[in-house]
């Protein structure tokens, strides 16, 4: 038995200027799944989701809904909150980045930054985009608008406090070479490589003319820039500022998720404040790819973001954790389409898994009398070991297939060894061996599922642990058409 380890693991914390969409669902459900697979091995699990309330592009839609912010803000927090308890989302906090306890661990660590003298005042003037909520320069832009956002960004010219975060170049370089895993996938850590090299800049960590966020404790005037004070929230979810021993037993960070497009931000601008402020660096760093919708990028604007409680009336959750890890190559960009989820639905889920169930325990009942000899064990030719190290190595994708390996030798077992003409020419003994071993296998299946098919796998080890075995009432996947 290994020993019992702490876990802590953390997603973004999204802007709630919109409501949960596929996107934000997709790293929500990859941090689920080793959560899951953590609790599964006996771990300690830390497993931090939330909000990022204080930014000006949460303000923007609150005054495009006519709403007071704070209003405003309450209300897009409770339906993520809501919406991840929905889907079975086994986080253990919930943060946000409005309350008096993130505020706290933000002075705090504020201070530590301060005292160490990384903290000067200057003046900036450039480009900001809101909608990247980041100080943007020239060579960012595309015909003087933000590429990724298709608008001009807001030239501005005000006094701001920087953080020195040129001071921790050598130190992150180094850390990032003694530490070949820490920022994965290797193509990122490629890309954060030469912008520490060759770009990174000491950086802003306040606005003057913000009136929405935290004010920064030194001058009142100034409100700390949203990523100075949302990464922050790593920390004050577990405690810092507050529950000293309870910071220190889960930080450093066991993996921190997110998508490409904020590396950035949680590569060069956090663990440079990391180092400024004397804390240990998260121990892993993992950037997954963007995913289309049908191969358009996700927009408000295009009204393609598909709502998880729309799809949740169409297709059990677990049918979507399945086909968005097991259609997207993890780190790699990927497109998600409601025809591609239908087809994987019913070949792989209801055809093969599905059926399998079905078959088995309906056989069992039927020639056995429910009755199965416990002690006999599957041979099939598949190293379910493989699926800790592949959901380990966070691709999901290969560890999926190495349980379908399992599926699909069981069907194969069934339609080679035929139990129905075994039954005919009567050779009970065959017959208990044979279904013996599918019931074995089956188990291995739903040991393997509980972290990717968690409400699936409960099911399967409710209809398998019983003294007598009785076939599922209906399919545990009905065909759609
Ligand atoms: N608030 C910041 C994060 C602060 S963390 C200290 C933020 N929020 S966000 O709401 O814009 O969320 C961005 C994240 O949502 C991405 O990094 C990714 O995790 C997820 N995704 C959003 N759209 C996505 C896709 N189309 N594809 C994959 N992931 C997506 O940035």
């Amino acid at each position: 038995m290994s020993e019992q380890q702490k876990y802590y693991i953390t997603t973004p914390i999204y802007y709630v200027n919109d409501k949960p969409h596929v996107g934000t669902v997709y790293t929500t459900i990859s941090a689920d799944v080793l959560a899951r697979r953590h609790r599964q091995k006996g771990d300690e699990v830390f497993f931090l989701v939330g909000v990022d309330e204080n930014s000006q592009k949460n303000v923007e839609s609150a005054k495009k809904a006519g709403k007071d912010v704070q209003v405003y803000v309450d209300e897009l927090a409770g339906i993520f909150r809501e919406t991840w308890l929905k889907l079975g989302i086994s986080f253990d906090r919930f943060i946000r980045t409005t309350s008096a306890e993130h505020k706290k661990a933000v002075y705090d660590f504020f201070k530590r930054v301060n005292d160490k003298g990384d903290i000067y005042q200057g003046d900036y003037e450039g480009y900001y985009c809101v909608g990247c909520e980041e100080f943007k320069v020239e060579s960012d832009l595309v015909e003087g608008k933000c590429p990724e956002h298709k608008r001009e960004p807001e030239w501005i010219s005000e006094k701001n406090y920087f953080f020195k975060l040129s001071n921790y170049r050598q130190a992150l370089l180094d850390h990032i070479d003694s530490n070949p895993d820490f920022i994965q996938p290797v193509s990122r850590r490629n890309e954060m490589v030469n912008y520490i090299r060759d770009h990174m800049e000491d950086f802003s960590i306040t606005r003057q003319t913000a009136e929405w966020g935290i004010p920064l404790p030194t001058d009142e005037s100034q409100v700390i820039y949203v990523w100075f004070d949302a990464l922050i929230n790593y920390l004050s979810g577990i405690g810092f500022g507050q529950d000293q021993e309870k910071f220190e037993k889960y930080w450093p960070a066991d993996l921190q998720l997110m998508g490409k497009n904020i590396t950035k931000f949680h590569c060069a601008y956090w663990t440079g404040m990391l180092l400024s402020a004397g804390l240990p660096l998260p121990k892993k760093i993992y950037a997954h790819g963007f995913f289309t919708i049908n191969g358009e990028k996700i927009s408000k604007s295009l009204g393609n973001a598909i709502d998880p409680l729309d799809l949740i009336e169409e297709y059990p959750f677990d049918a979507v954790r399945y086909f968005m890890l097991r259609e997207i190559k993890y780190g790699e960009d990927g497109d998600f389409s409601l025809d591609r989820l239908r087809e994987r639905y019913n070949s792989d889920l209801a055809n093969d898994l599905g059926n399998l169930v079905q078959r088995t325990l309906n056989m069992i009942d039927k020639y056995l009398g429910g009755k199965v000899n416990k002690s006999v064990r599957h041979d099939a030719p598949v190293d379910f070991v493989q699926v800790s190290n592949l959901t380990e190595e966070l691709r999901f994708d290969e560890a999926l297939k190495v349980i379908w390996l399992g599926v699909s030798w069981a069907n194969k077992y069934i339609e080679d060894e035929k139990p129905w003409e075994i039954a005919k020419v009567g050779d009970l003994e065959k017959l208990a061996i044979v279904l013996a071993r599918l019931y074995d296998i089956l188990k291995d299946i739903a040991y393997e599922l509980v972290a990717y098919l968690p409400e699936t796998a409960e099911k399967i080890k409710d209809l398998l642990e019983v003294d007598e075995v009785v076939p599922p009432v209906g399919s545990l996947f009905p065909r759609k058409e």
